[in-house]
């Protein structure tokens, strides 16, 4: 059915605008709710996809309090039903879990009580149904941040089962590894085939999360292929996951931009830089093409570069520039590598990057089979030196990460005997190790915790000695006063200073000597309320906070680290 016909698109800036206007009318502006509802350009993302799917029954796991419920049931045909899943716990919960603010609005309010509220003003309701409780799991962000007896009831397999299957899925609930992969593990049983499921925060902060899972799911879900804009658009993360129903064209349209590591002069003088120091070539060779540059770099670095192996050599380079598409052609690569040596740098492209892929694009499972046919492992000891990427909200740029050369880059190595039974335990290893490098992604954080958590306990000590400068300042002021006085009833009472004579120049170089340390005790107070100053710049605190209840296993890492228990 053409969408058009009955439902001409409407203006997505416009009817944004209006869902926006309606919150706030019921007491519930933008700056309050944009914490944590989707950004315009990923709406306007959203909506492209579902008005391309034109579904009939659509699934939201992730209401929040509805922003995306209504974009999804004001761009979709009149007749088509929108069932949104949500623990609807209160505001209140919800933002002390994310350490936010409540702008002064009310608070007490469920999640989807709003969204009812909201549904109701735009005449949206017949369209929506709320269903409140966990999607495929109990625990919500309140329960992994707050209070684990928080955890609600899950309810998502019963919505599935009474009004699936679902033509259009959006995911946008917890967004932890484990939750997503068993939000979509669930979702995929009640899709429709050749369905489609869009996942918010594929890219940016929680984006090594959502990747992670999607990746997992990949692995056992050859039929589904993965798009998400380019690892640099931070500010765009929505991302489709599409059913290919057998025998359908393995693609999905859009736009990417050019492969740019290869024309990066940056990158690609940083990647030969690291790929000489990690595996110490003297000589080695590149297959595929498009790789001159890369070639008078490694010559440039002492070592010895053929471009057509005739010989073994201490290290082979394969890109994935040479389009392989057929599963044959995948073979021959994998074994031209292996003819080559016994050290390969493997870089591959992974399902989602369309355009600024090779041809080639692969679950890196299907590499990881390939090579341990003939005993090599994959080891993710290159694509770190490219990281930490930019996120959205960390302010240093070391290195951007663009194109799908790095996302699946990797060492791989002979190191088994190929005659040996590879058992699945050893290839689920292999495979998971992708999904711990997603996960590892975390690690660029690493650094930023270290110093953010120094510079919280420098503070902590710091105002302690605040603190205890502060008290003898306030009994030295008190002392000087006292002496200050005593002076002053000298001087007045005259004849009895004189005759007490003696005493006066005693007093005086006791105040003097007060007035002294008085100065140093003011300079010093100073001199600590700027270094709290400082160490309170926002950016850390919130960083070493948030680092820490974001990634617990890191926080006790650093903190066995620093030597504490
Ligand atoms: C990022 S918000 C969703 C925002 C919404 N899609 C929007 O843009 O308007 C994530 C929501 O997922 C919910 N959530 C947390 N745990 C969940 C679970 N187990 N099942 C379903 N949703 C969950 C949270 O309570 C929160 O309301």
């Amino acid at each position: 059915m053409d969408s058009s016909t009955d439902n001409p698109r409407l203006d997505y800036d416009e009817s944004f605008r209006e869902i926006v206007d309606t919150y706030a009318s019921l007491g519930y502006p933008h700056d309050m709710l944009e914490a944590w509802t989707i950004p315009q350009v990923d709406g306007r993302a959203l909506v492209g996809f579902v008005e391309d799917v034109n579904p009939k029954n659509v699934l939201e796991v992730g209401t929040y309090v509805g922003m995306t419920s209504m974009l999804l049931a004001k761009h979709t045909a009149p007749d088509t039903h929108i069932h949104t899943v949500d623990p609807s716990l209160p505001l209140r919960t919800e933002i002390d879990s994310m350490k936010g603010s409540y702008h002064g609005c009310d608070v007490d309010i469920r999640a989807q009580d709003l969204g009812k509220k909201a549904a109701d003003r735009l005449g949206l309701s017949g369209k929506i149904t709320f269903h409140r409780g966990g999607f495929s799991v109990g625990q919500t962000f309140a329960t992994r941040n707050v209070d684990p007896t928080l955890a609600v009831e899950v309810v998502g397999p019963e919505v599935c089962r009474q009004h699936g299957p679902f033509d259009f899925v959006f995911v946008d609930g917890l967004h932890y590894h484990d939750a997503v992969l068993s939000d979509l593990e669930l979702a995929a049983a009640h899709l429709e085939p050749g369905g489609t499921i869009a996942l918010h925060d594929v890219i940016g902060m929680w984006g090594s999360n959502v990747r992670a899972a999607v990746s997992a799911f990949l692995t056992e879900h050859p039929d589904f292929v993965f798009w998400h804009p380019p690892l640099a658009d931070l500010y765009r993360s929505v991302g489709v996951l599409r059913h290919i129903p057998e025998g359908a064209q393995r693609e999905i349209s859009g736009t990417a931009p050019e492969p740019e590591f290869l024309t990066d002069e940056a990158k690609l003088k940083h990647f030969a830089t690291v790929v000489v120091n990690t595996v110490k070539p003297a000589n080695a060779v590149i297959l595929g093409d498009g790789c001159e540059r890369l070639r008078e770099l490694l010559v440039e670095l002492g070592v010895e570069v053929d471009v057509e192996p005739t010989r073994r050599y201490d290290l082979c380079v394969c890109l994935d520039t040479s389009p392989a598409t057929s599963e044959d052609a995948a073979d021959e690569l994998v074994q031209r590598c292996v003819f080559a040596s016994d050290t390969v740098v493997f870089g591959s492209t992974p399902p989602g990057e369309f355009g600024a892929a090779r041809p080639n694009e692969r679950p890196i499972a299907a590499w990881v089979r390939r090579f341990l046919a003939h005993g090599y492992v994959f080891h993710d000891t290159i694509r770190p030196f490219f990281e930490p990427m930019t996120y959205a909200n960390i302010p240093n740029r070391i290195f951007g990460v663009t194109t799908s050369d790095l996302l699946d880059l990797y060492v791989v190595r002979k190191e088994i005997d190929s005659d040996r039974d590879v058992s699945h335990a050893f290839l689920a290893d292999q495979l998971g190790e992708k999904e711990a490098r997603c996960e590892q992604l975390s690690l660029q954080r690493l650094f930023e915790e270290i110093v953010g958590r120094g510079a919280l306990e420098r503070e902590a000590e710091l105002r302690e000695r605040l603190a205890s400068a502060e008290t003898d300042l306030a009994s030295h002021s008190q002392e000087l006063e006292r002496v200050n006085s005593e002076l002053a009833r000298l001087q007045q009472e005259r004849p009895a200073l004189l005759a007490n004579a003696a005493r006066t120049p005693e007093l005086e170089k006791r105040v003097s000597q007060l007035n002294q340390q008085a100065a140093k005790l003011e300079h010093q107070r100073h001199m600590l309320e700027l270094t709290c100053h400082h160490l309170q710049q926002p950016w850390r605190v919130r960083m070493a906070g948030a680092a820490g209840r974001r990634f617990p296993r890191l926080a006790a890492f650093v903190k066995r680290a620093l030597g504490k228990t």
